[in-house]
């Protein structure tokens, strides 16, 4: 009986440190943003776009937009981050209905992971089936260079948080959900023959995401680097999981916007992420239209 209260106790903890205290609070607050942003558009999009740092201007290619600022829309986290605008724009791109994502909420911006992801389960209720996941990255892999694409293969979760701790919601997915093809593996050969039709140099790397943030020590991205990344971060994960737990087909694009920390004697900044990601911002434009034409 002790055991049984001590386990209930920390479920409710788990629950409360993920923002779903009282039971299905969660999904109750997912309900209410849904039909708020349902109310404002004719009809549901198929594909979802998470914009990361400096690539919120490919929502500008969005016709026929309805664009929502975050702060409208109930119980959705509000983007503290430099270079992250802060609006849902929901509309057409290369004919696909879409919902972009023109900004991020992080970890370190003080969000728990649920409400980190938030975002990813009301785009998965409103009925997207493609999760398409732009972030800069520095690069671990010493053969990569800042203005470089990659195509996530795989990740290493190092934030030290999962999106689905916590008590499962069995309506949205399964307690324990296969990563093995965490980013879908047929939408990485669209995104290598569009990569190629364009002209634009893709790699194939594996995501690493620390929590930030600080950027990394050059020690941590010697064992990032041994433990089989390419490149670093500090965000994506948490959605793709989420994604996954909710069957919908993740892709993500890693812009490498500076050498990791220790690559190079320089100190790492955050304007140089951003200027580098401005220069990538049209590459991965016309990335994305190729891929929206594959999977149209
Ligand atoms: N580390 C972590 N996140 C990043 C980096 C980096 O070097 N560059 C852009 N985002």
């Amino acid at each position: 009986m002790t055991t049984f209260i001590r386990e209930r106790e920390m479920i409710v903890m788990a629950d409360e440190m993920n923002g779903n205290s009282a039971g299905d609070c969660a999904a109750t607050k997912v309900t209410e943003a849904l039909t708020f942003v349902t109310e404002r558009i004719a009809s549901r999009p198929r594909v979802g776009i998470v914009l990361g740092s400096g690539l919120g201007c490919i929502a500008d290619a969005v016709e026929n937009p309805v664009a929502i600022p975050y702060g409208d829309i109930p119980h959705w986290p509000r983007t503290t981050a430099q270079g992250h605008a802060g609006r849902l724009v929901l509309g057409e791109l290369e004919g696909v209905k879409v919902v972009v994502m023109q900004g991020r909420v992080h970890h370190y911006e003080g969000y728990s992971a649920s409400e980190v992801t938030f975002p990813i389960r009301v785009l998965g209720e409103l009925g997207i089936s493609t999760l398409f996941a732009t972030n800069a990255s520095g690069g671990v892999n010493l053969g990569y260079r800042p203005g470089d694409l990659v195509a996530v293969y795989d990740h290493i979760n190092f934030m030290g948080i999962n999106p689905l701790a916590g008590r499962n919601n069995e309506k949205w997915g399964p307690r324990f959900p296969d990563m093995s093809y965490a980013y879908d593996h047929e939408y990485l050969e669209m995104l290598e023959s569009a990569a190629a039709e364009e002209k634009i140099p893709l790699r194939r790397g594996v995501y690493i995401a620390f929590s930030g943030p600080s950027f990394e020590t050059p020690a941590e991205i010697r064992m990032a680097r041994v433990m089989g990344a390419d490149i670093v971060g500090m965000s994506t994960i948490p959605e793709v999981i989420t994604a996954n737990h909710m069957n919908v087909r993740a892709a993500a694009v890693s812009c490498v916007a500076n050498f990791a920390a220790g690559v190079k004697p320089e100190k790492l900044r955050h304007q140089e992420v951003l200027d580098s990601m401005a220069r990538a911002a049209r590459s991965m434009e016309r990335l994305l239209r190729g891929f929206l034409r594959k999977i149209s």
